[in-house]
């Protein structure tokens, strides 16, 4: 089976009914609304007049909040259709922004380019076989000083979802709807890979970056699993055994030196 084919096509399926979701609220995105949220806009800072690149863009939005911030941006995704869908939007919006179509592990050996910043967020890692490889991407994405921000999922829910915590040879195959409220039952094949939180750090250490900040919260913006209880302020939370489980985590990481290709 071509995992990266299975996974392009799942996601293909999966924009067009999140284009039309509640959940991903196009119209009030095109009137301003932010799609960002409070945990990576306090990593993130400041961004005016910085160059950006964000990987696993989807079809923009974030992408394209971060362009209407001040920020030079450049979205990848491997879905043909999220890209496609990121450029309608763009134009539409009259938003300058530059979209890409490419695997990110892959897109190391086509850049040419090193950005401020690399952002990427919330149900990335789980389509990645490779945590090496982008590690890699996101490290020869960088300038020297650069900063690497990732904000997502934690793996202690999948682990409770009944996915293993550890990483393992073989990707978990499943056929899936989607998250948005509007999904009409139509299923997808998808692979996954378990990625536990050592080996997100293991990766990017071994790329040569210097983590500066972890951080895990119990809070997600995002009401996209079965059993999140939404607590006003703080965002949606899961308990389990009545103890609040770890739902995102947060690293920001710098690239201190240039390591040869
Ligand atoms: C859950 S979405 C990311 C959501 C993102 N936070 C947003 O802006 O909505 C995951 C994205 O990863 C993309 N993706 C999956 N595997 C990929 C790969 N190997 N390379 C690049 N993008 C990939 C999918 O096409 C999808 O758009």
């Amino acid at each position: 089976m071509n995992y990266l084919e299975v996974n392009k096509d799942a996601w293909d399926s999966r924009t067009d009914t999140h284009i039309k979701s509640e959940f991903y609220d196009v119209e009030s995105f095109k009137k301003g609304r932010s799609s960002l949220n409070p945990p990576e806009l306090k990593l993130l800072g400041d961004v005016k007049g910085k160059s950006i690149l964000h990987l696993q863009c989807h079809f923009g939005q974030d992408t394209l909040s971060l362009a209407r911030m001040g920020a030079n941006v450049t979205g990848v995704d491997l879905s043909s259709k999220a890209i496609e869908q990121a450029n309608l939007l763009k134009e539409s919006l009259g938003i300058d922004a530059t979209f890409v179509e490419s695997d990110v592990c892959q897109f190391d050996q086509i850049n040419q380019k090193q950005f401020d910043i690399v952002f990427t967020s919330y149900g990335v890692l789980c389509w990645l076989s490779d945590l090496s490889a982008w590690a890699n991407t996101v490290a020869n994405s960088l300038k020297c000083g650069g900063k690497f921000h990732l904000v997502e999922f934690h793996s202690v829910n999948d682990l409770l979802s009944g996915y293993s915590y550890f990483p393992k040879s073989e990707p978990d195959i499943d056929e899936e709807g989607t998250y948005t409220e509007n999904c009409d039952g139509t299923t997808s094949t998808m692979a996954t890979w378990s990625h536990s939180i050592s080996e997100v750090i293991s990766a990017l250490l071994a790329a040569g970056l210097k983590i500066e900040v972890f951080s895990e919260s119990p809070y997600s913006p995002y009401n996209c699993f079965d059993g999140l209880e939404y607590i006003p302020g703080y965002g949606y939370q899961m308990l389990h055994k009545n103890q609040q489980v770890p739902l995102i985590y947060s690293i920001s990481a710098r690239k201190i030196t240039d390591k040869l290709k």
